[in-house]
């Protein structure tokens, strides 16, 4: 093999790793594309974030992934940051060059082209509900803001932080407001979850009211059965969405930040379906 046609290395950043998809994903995009590179799997020690990656770089890494829990470490350690990742708080795409290591995030625009492209529901002038006001929730609202949305509530069951999250987003031009589960009183076009209850099989305490049947309810999570918000979503005559397709979409945006290319998503998502 010559020196050219050694492929660029690429990987997915976290504690645990092993479950992750994203070489899977990456090796079918680079296959469709006919990029060279590798796509792998590092697992960083709690307390060693810092030192994988600047020992990623050294071994040739042009480029990285970074999950759970590393994400707002990543957002510090870049010494550049596009606009979504400072608006993110968080790092998800780390970019490694001459010039240094810089930071993005590609999470809230995964989410937005999977509902408007994949699931076919256009956000412009939609009325949006996000549940949680993690660092999930925040990754996504200013490419929801984007998409110029008629208002975004954010609810929490903890309100000073769905307070405090709003309040960031005041100046945004699309009204944001904070709001506690049970003051919610209106019917809303789309519905994200975004709070970790469906890790722990539990509901955000909603009321009936915000379901309608043209209601999109999309879970930021995904499973091989529907998960909880989406069946009772479902129940109230929702139409409903899990994560699986928010997952192939940011990693389809990190791709075409490393490489340029845009892959065909649809093909992967179908692959990864079948896998769950
Ligand atoms: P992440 O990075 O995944 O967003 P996080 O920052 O820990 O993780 O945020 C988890 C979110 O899920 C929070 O909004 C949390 O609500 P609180 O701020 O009140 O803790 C929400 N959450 C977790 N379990 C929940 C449950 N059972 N019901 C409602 N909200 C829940």
């Amino acid at each position: 093999m010559t020196s050219e046609s050694v492929p660029d290395r690429y990987a997915v950043i976290g504690n645990p790793i092993e479950h992750s998809k994203s070489p899977q994903v990456h090796a079918l995009f680079a296959q469709q594309t006919l990029q060279a590179m590798r796509y792998e799997r590092l697992l960083a020690p709690l307390d060693h974030f810092v030192d994988s990656v600047h020992e990623f770089i050294v071994h040739g890494g042009r480029g990285a992934n970074v999950t759970v829990p590393f994400k707002l470490e990543a957002f510090a350690l870049a010494n550049e940051l596009t606009p979504r990742a400072q608006a993110a708080g968080a790092v998800n795409t780390l970019s490694f060059s001459a010039d240094g290591i810089k930071g993005d995030n590609t999470d809230g625009i995964g989410l937005v082209r999977d509902i408007t492209r994949n699931a076919g529901v256009p956000l412009r002038n939609r009325s949006v509900l996000l549940l949680g006001a993690g660092g999930a929730a925040r990754g996504v609202i200013l490419p929801l803001i984007e998409e110029n949305i008629a208002g975004l509530v954010i609810a929490n069951r903890t309100q000073p932080r769905a307070m405090e999250l709003a309040q960031q987003f005041s100046h945004s031009g699309v009204p944001v407001s904070p709001a506690a589960f049970d003051q919610l009183d209106q019917r809303f076009d789309v519905i994200i979850n975004a709070t970790s209850a469906s890790l722990d099989s539990a509901l955000p305490p909603l009321p009936d009211c915000v379901f309608g049947s043209q209601t999109l309810a999309y879970d930021m999570m995904y499973a091989a059965q529907p998960t909880i918000f989406m069946q009772h979503a479902a129940h109230h005559g929702a139409v409903v969405r899990d994560g699986l397709g928010m997952l192939i979409e940011q990693a389809a945006e990190s791709f075409f930040v490393w490489r340029g290319v845009r892959p065909d998503t649809a093909p992967v998502y179908t692959w990864l379906r079948g896998q769950l």
